[in-house]
């Protein structure tokens, strides 16, 4: 799905569809009946119009998540509820300068997001950009996981798995397990990772193989560099170049551990532990066509140069006390309430946030709207401007970044993303106006 003279039209039904996934007949939730739903294909500048047909019985809402657009009205609203059998016009609009980069939307009905990411319903966004590098083949990459029933339907998260932030067996490239991808040697691929997952950190490697780092999230590694694996959060998108080398290698996710609550009370059976995503197989005839050089890259900006008007600091807790007796999920010890607004910040102000974890596991924080630079990881500084709307916040430690306010007035929130956390009350609302 592409735009059109700068309008990208499109309708997304939401239903309950009958898909084949590992060989099984699953019952999964899906956008226009696959999983994942339709790639959209953006340029910066772009109008959009998309018609949300909710044909579930129960509520959910499209969010376009690390989208610099407006989070008013029919925009990138976090707050709407699109309820069974009710359809809804979204409109948004990409401004003229809007980074290039992979991006991607799901729902974000409070309450329901890990159920309904995890039943199926999520797609990829790629914003094009005018530096488009020389490939033999483009691959979007959205990797996801859920649980099957023997009957097909998607299992339930158990309480402690709810807890920890559930996770599932069969890992999906595409919606297929393991897939096998064939090129020639020689061959370059721009390889567009998306992780969909509800809770699963990925580290992404192609032992074997060379893989280039293009940028992550809005952000742009210039120069891009070689490297060994990248580490991306739930919701984190990795913009790859792989240069194919002769031989079959593995495309696997190397394990992150993420830690678990209540001193491993809580049970962490491998959590985010190492998995395979998709075999490459590389034979044939030797292909020199893709040995140009790779487009030096505009720099990304650089809020160092600019003082920060405000500081602020917000603490993810997790306490005893939540509902049904279980864990309590928030922001400095409040669950998400979106009636109250926790963070008043200006229009056009650069803040710096300290965001501090009091928690016992890792969890990946995310800003909707508005751009975030890292600038410091537990206690060390960023050297290059980074980019990013999903950052880790390990367990005890903290994270700071600037937040460009720059434009978009408006509510919205921000949360873990880890989606059973963000539902037990782990988002806080910002109003910026
Ligand atoms: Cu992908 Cu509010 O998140
Ligand atoms: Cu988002
Ligand atoms: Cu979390």
């Amino acid at each position: 799905l592409r735009s059109q003279n700068g309008v990208f039209r499109t309708e997304l039904v939401v239903a309950r569809t009958e898909v084949e996934v590992a060989g099984i007949k699953a019952h999964m939730l899906t956008y226009n009946g696959s999983v994942p739903g339709p790639t959209w294909l953006l340029r910066a500048g772009d109008r959009l119009e998309i018609r949300l047909v909710n044909n579930l019985v129960e509520p959910t809402n499209l969010h376009t998540h690390g989208l610099a657009v407006s989070p008013e009205g029919n925009g990138d609203n976090p707050f709407l509820t699109i309820g069974g059998g009710e359809s809804f016009d979204y409109r948004m609009e990409l401004p003229e300068d809007h980074p290039a980069g992979v991006f991607w939307y799901h729902p974000h009905h409070h309450g329901m997001v890990a159920d309904q990411v995890f039943g199926g319903l999520y797609g990829a966004i790629v914003v094009e950009g005018d530096d488009e590098i020389p490939v033999s083949r483009d691959r979007v990459l959205v990797v996801s996981d859920t649980t099957l029933m023997t009957d097909g339907t998607v299992a339930q998260g158990s309480h402690s798995q709810v807890m920890n932030g559930r996770e599932g067996e069969l890992l999906l490239v595409n919606g297929q397990t393991q897939p096998l991808f064939a090129a020639r040697p020689g061959e370059r691929e721009r390889w567009r990772v998306v992780n969909a997952c509800a809770s699963r950190y990925l580290r992404l490697a192609l032992p074997g193989q060379d893989m280039l780092l293009l940028g992550v999230d809005a952000g742009h590694e210039s120069p891009p560099r070689g490297v060994e694996d990248v580490l991306l959060m739930p919701g984190n998108r990795a913009d790859l170049l792989v240069t194919m080398r002769r031989g079959t290698s593995t495309f696997v996710s190397l394990g992150h551990n993420r830690g678990s609550g209540m001193m491993g009370m809580m049970g962490n059976a491998d959590l985010s532990g190492p998995a395979t995503l998709a075999t490459v197989v590389v034979e044939g005839e030797e292909t020199p066509a893709d040995a140009g050089v790779v487009p030096d890259r505009v720099a990304d900006p650089d809020l160092r140069d600019r003082d920060p008007g405000n500081r602020r600091e917000m603490t993810m807790t997790m306490g005893m006390g939540g509902m049904g007796g279980g864990m309590a999920f928030g922001f400095d010890d409040r669950p998400f309430d979106g009636e109250r607004i926790d963070q008043s910040v200006t229009t056009g102000a650069v803040e710096e946030w300290t965001i501090r974890n009091s928690t016992t596991m890792d969890h990946p924080f995310h800003l909707h709207v508005w751009p975030m630079q890292v600038v410091e990881e537990s206690g060390t500084r960023v050297a290059e401007p980074m980019w990013r709307d999903v950052v880790n916040v390990p367990a005890g430690g903290s994270i700071k970044v600037l937040v460009d306010f720059a434009r978009h007035p408006g509510r919205s929130v921000y949360h873990c993303h880890i989606l059973d956390h963000e539902d037990a009350g782990m988002m806080a609302v910002v109003d910026v106006g």
